[in-house]
């Protein structure tokens, strides 16, 4: 078999047989086809999409290509949660330890910020100390012992989808549905998740903008799911304006706290109580997910949760004396409020404008190489159908110098849209697919 000919195939619309896409995915993670093969070939699968059998056995093969992790012996069910990613998006650090002080033990591998969206690991690196470098080992036995554990991916893990991702994010193959799928299930496969929440964002702050493109990518993931026997929930969730206020890593981490000490936004608290639930309930600690919201609204009230995420930090050498003061985190050296410069009603908070503008702010990367400003970011005080009068707060931009405050200032006013006429609120979610 020859590469040249598989990317032929898919680019002249053809179905691959698992065996050429085995070959394919094998070939590129050894090394062995170059990154410009695999490129053509990503081009091709964008541009002419894939059936579902396909995109399953790219799936497998990509969850193959390296470790899988066998949680058994850690926990008697391997429940896992995933989102496709936005803005303002803290969930993992609050339902993680929320679901794990309801007595759902969770051992998850999380990512980096991926363009205008954040990563879970840059927003807990905001705590002094905080270690995701865990081998194998240290993750089963915190897994055991704690029943909770957040780290990064391990390099052994999925190693083709790595390789791909990094590839597609240079050469405009991101936006495929069945590349996307296979990408977020490979490495959930791999880290030996039986039980899979995912989280769907849609809207100008995700990857999927529209409710169909959502909705067909939820229904493939939960496919490829059930195929390889894992439980598959997916929900469908508004990506439209920034999830919560607080948009930047340790502004995230500070807000997170909020939410775990039973406050926090409206919106960022019931998105996380709704994830948790499911949650709840794929992983057997809850009959329905009337149940699963219960227990977990009582963790939040009780401060289990709080002192889970507590715990957590002191356990990967965490610094507790910042979560315990989040005045301790290290502030920006400019801090300036933007005000609304008319009354009215706010009808848009373009979330993908914002995201980019904290990244330029110094929160996120523009080369994989770039470090992080874990200080800087965005706080945005109005949420879309909110009424305001002019001079009210809009945003307080947390920046690193005078310069980058002012272009944000530029690209922030341009992200809202303010109008006369009365505006609906935004929903949460937009349904949830079995
Ligand atoms: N998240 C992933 O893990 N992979 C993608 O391809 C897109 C979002």
């Amino acid at each position: 078999m020859r590469a040249v000919d598989v990317i032929i195939k898919k680019r002249d619309k053809g179905t691959l047989t698992r065996e050429e896409i085995e070959f394919f995915i094998e070939g590129f993670t050894s090394g062995k086809i170059p990154d410009y093969q695999a490129a053509a070939w990503a081009m091709a699968v964008l541009l002419n999409g894939m059936t579902d059998q396909e995109t399953t056995d790219l799936t497998l093969a990509m969850a193959h290509s390296g470790e899988m992790l066998d949680l058994s012996a850690a926990v008697k069910i391997a429940v896992d949660k995933h989102s496709t990613g936005g803005v303002g998006d803290k969930t993992t650090l609050v339902v993680e330890p929320l679901v794990a002080a309801c007595g759902l033990p969770v051992g998850k591998m999380s990512g980096r910020g991926l363009g205008f969206s954040g990563g879970t690991l840059d927003k807990m690196e905001s705590i002094p100390g905080f270690q995701v470098n865990l081998t194998r080992e240290q993750f089963m036995e915190q897994l055991a012992k704690e029943g909770l554990v957040l780290a990064g991916q391990s390099a052994d893990l999925a190693p083709a989808d790595g390789k791909l991702y990094a590839l597609r994010d240079v050469t405009g193959t991101v936006q495929s549905i069945p590349l996307i799928a296979s990408s977020v299930m490979s490495k959930k496969i791999a880290a030996g998740a039986q039980a899979i929440v995912l989280d769907v964002k849609i809207g100008n702050g995700a990857f999927m903008t529209s409710l169909e493109e959502g909705r067909r990518l939820a229904q493939l993931m939960v496919a490829i799911g059930k195929l390889s026997g894992r439980t598959t929930v997916a929900l469908l969730s508004d990506m439209n304006q920034p999830l919560g206020f607080a948009v930047g890593n340790a502004l995230e981490v500070k807000e997170a706290i909020e939410t775990l000490q039973n406050g926090g936004p409206h919106d960022f608290r019931e998105h996380c109580l709704v994830v948790a639930s499911h949650l709840l309930r794929v992983g057997g600690r809850a009959a329905d997910i009337q149940t699963g919201r219960e227990i977990a609204e009582k963790a939040l009230a009780s401060g289990s949760a709080w002192q889970a995420f507590r715990r957590l930090v002191q356990i990967q050498g965490g610094d507790v004396s910042y979560v315990d003061q989040p005045e301790k985190f290290p502030l920006a050296p400019v801090i300036e409020t933007i005000s609304a410069p008319q009354s009215g009603v706010i009808r848009m908070i373009h979330a993908r404008t914002v995201g980019e503008t904290s990244v330029e702010l110094g929160a996120g990367r523009a080369v994989k190489t770039d470090s992080i400003d874990h200080r800087v970011g965005i706080i945005v005080h109005r949420k879309v159908g909110e009424t305001i009068r002019a001079g009210d707060a809009l945003f307080t931009v947390h920046a690193a110098s005078p310069e980058s405050l002012a272009y944000a200032r530029q690209r922030l006013l341009a992200a809202v849209e303010i109008s006369s006429g009365p505006v609906e609120e935004l929903p949460l979610f937009y349904g949830v697919i079995e």
